[in-house]
């Protein structure tokens, strides 16, 4: 059996939500588990395009093998209005086979997105990503307000999961807080995976 990982998937098209991936990336290993980083193509108005299979730069892009064999999930994507953006949503919805044979049932998951404008949907987004989560079965983890930057941070980061204000450029960078909230999301995603680990028969 191969080490036992996170899944850290994701979409990002100008690098926000790949930096927050970084960062929970860094905590799942402060954790104790291993990190997998993995993307999805961008999605065409085309009928059909067919991207590379190896990304030109970044993350490989995600297998559903990649899927079935975490011990737990972070997913992350841009907010488009309110919402996930399509090429993360297009993935999951070929995920059908994982979920006929429950392959992600009782596994730890929690989720992540980065704005341009602060009030402009952060929290709808995490939800939507958390339906197909729960659909799968999937334990989802948001984060406590024991972590001191939920309440004192001026950007991203909600009890929903990790959250970034990346501005209308695009060019915020994570602060702080919203560093610390990606750090503790992978943290707790990484203890909670190794403590159901422990205690399955
Ligand atoms: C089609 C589209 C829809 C978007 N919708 C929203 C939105 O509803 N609210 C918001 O604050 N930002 C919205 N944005 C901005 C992105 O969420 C924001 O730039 C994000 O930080 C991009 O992440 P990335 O750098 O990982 O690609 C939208 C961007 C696009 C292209």
């Amino acid at each position: 059996m191969s080490t036992p990982y996170i899944l850290v998937l994701y979409y990002s098209r100008n690098g926000s939500t790949n930096e927050m991936a970084r960062q929970i990336a860094r905590g799942i290993e402060q954790g104790g588990l291993e990190a997998r980083l993995r993307t999805v193509p961008a999605v065409s108005s085309e009928c059909e395009a067919v991207a590379a299979d190896i990304p030109a730069e970044g993350a490989l892009y995600a297998s559903l093998d990649d899927l079935k064999n975490c011990a737990g999930l972070a997913l992350g994507s841009p907010t488009r209005f309110g919402n996930m953006a399509a090429p993360l949503k297009y993935f999951l919805d070929g995920t059908s086979n994982l979920w006929l044979t429950g392959a992600l049932v009782g596994k730890p998951a929690g989720v992540f997105t980065s704005t341009a404008s602060l009030h402009g949907g952060q929290e709808t987004t995490l939800l939507s990503m958390m339906m197909p989560l729960l659909h799968h079965g999937m334990l989802i983890t948001g984060l406590p307000y024991s972590e001191t930057s939920l309440l004192n941070t001026t950007g991203g980061g909600t009890p929903y999961g990790p959250s970034h204000h990346a501005g209308a450029d695009g060019k915020r960078k994570l602060d702080e807080h919203e560093v610390a909230l990606c750090r503790a999301l992978g943290q707790r995603l990484a203890t909670t995976a190794l403590r159901l680990e422990n205690t399955r028969g």
